[in-house]
C-alpha cells in the first residue's frame, strides 16, 4: 500500500535529455508492456497497440519530421502558467512559464509568437531517448454508446499511467510527447511506421536515462480538500 503510493508520488515527467547509448533493457519494456496488459479498459476492449521504436535508423527518421506548435498551443498553454515558483505554489496547479520561450510568456507578445512559430524537428523534442513507446487506437471503434468515445481515451489514459508507474518502478524516466498526435506530425510517423490509415496516434513516450543528474524541479497539486467533497457537492474536503 505505502509502496504503491510512493511510486505514484515519484513518478513525474522527465523533459532532459537522455542518453543515446544507454538502452532500456528488453526485460523491463516487457514488464512496461505487461503492466499496459492489465490496464483497465471500457468493455475490456483493450482498444491499444503499442509501438516500440528503438531501431537507431527508424528513430532518426522520426526524428527529421518537423512539427510546428499551433496557435491554440500557444495562447491556451499561456492561461496555465505561474511565473514564479511563488506563484505556482499558491496556485497550486498548472506549470512554470520558465519552460517556455520568453515570447510565450508575455500576453502582449502572443501574436508576435504565433506569428514567428517556426517548424522544429522532433529530434529536439526526443532529446536523444534510443526508445520511443508510441500508443495507437482504432478510430472505427468506440466503446458501447461512448459519445466521442470518452470512455475509449480514459482507458488509453489508464494504460498511459499503468505504463509510466511502471517505468517509474524500474527506475526508467518517461516523458509523454502529445506532438506525435497532432494531425501533421501523426500522418508522418504513420507513414514512416507503416500505421494504417485508421489507426489513430494516442499518445507517445519517449524512455531512457537522463544524460546527467537533473536540477530537482518544482512539483504541485491542490489539497485533497481542494477536490474532494463530501456527500454534497459544498461540503469540501473528507467529512
Ligand atoms: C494526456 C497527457 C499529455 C501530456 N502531454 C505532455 C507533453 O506533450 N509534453 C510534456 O512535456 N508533458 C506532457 N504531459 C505531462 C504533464 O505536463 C505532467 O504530467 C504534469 O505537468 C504533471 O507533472 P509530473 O508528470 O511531473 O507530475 C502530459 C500528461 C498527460 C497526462
Amino acid at each position: 500500500m505505502a509502496d504503491i503510493l510512493k511510486i505514484i508520488q515519484q513518478r513525474h515527467s522527465m523533459r532532459v535529455p537522455f542518453n543515446p547509448n544507454r538502452q532500456v533493457p528488453k526485460e523491463s519494456v516487457r514488464q512496461i508492456l505487461e503492466a499496459a496488459r492489465w490496464a483497465p479498459t471500457a468493455h475490456n476492449m483493450q482498444n491499444f497497440e503499442i509501438l516500440i521504436v528503438d531501431d537507431k535508423k527508424v528513430l532518426e527518421k522520426i526524428g527529421n519530421i518537423k512539427s510546428r506548435v499551433s496557435e491554440t498551443f500557444i495562447r491556451e498553454n499561456y492561461q496555465q502558467l505561474s511565473f514564479s515558483e511563488k506563484e505556482l505554489v499558491q496556485k497550486k496547479v498548472g506549470i512554470l512559464g520558465t519552460n517556455f520561450p520568453p515570447d510565450w510568456r508575455n500576453p502582449a507578445k502572443l501574436e508576435k509568437a504565433v506569428r514567428e512559430s517556426v517548424a522544429t524537428p522532433l529530434k529536439e523534442r526526443i532529446r536523444g531517448s534510443p526508445m520511443l513507446l508510441i500508443v495507437i487506437y482504432d478510430s472505427r471503434k468506440r466503446a458501447p454508446a461512448s459519445e466521442g468515445d470518452v470512455l475509449g481515451f480514459i482507458s488509453l489514459g489508464c494504460v498511459m499511467e499503468n505504463m509510466w508507474l511502471m517505468a517509474q518502478s524500474l527506475g526508467i524516466s518517461f516523458h509523454i510527447l502529445t506532438v506525435f498526435s497532432g494531425d501533421t506530425v501523426e500522418k508522418e510517423v504513420k507513414r514512416v511506421l507503416h500505421i494504417p490509415e485508421y489507426m489513430k496516434v494516442a499518445f507517445a513516450a519517449r524512455l531512457g536515462y537522463p544524460v546527467s543528474k537533473p536540477a530537482k524541479h518544482l512539483r504541485v497539486r491542490r489539497d485533497i480538500e481542494m477536490f474532494a467533497h463530501h456527500n454534497q457537492f459544498e461540503n469540501n474536503g473528507l467529512g
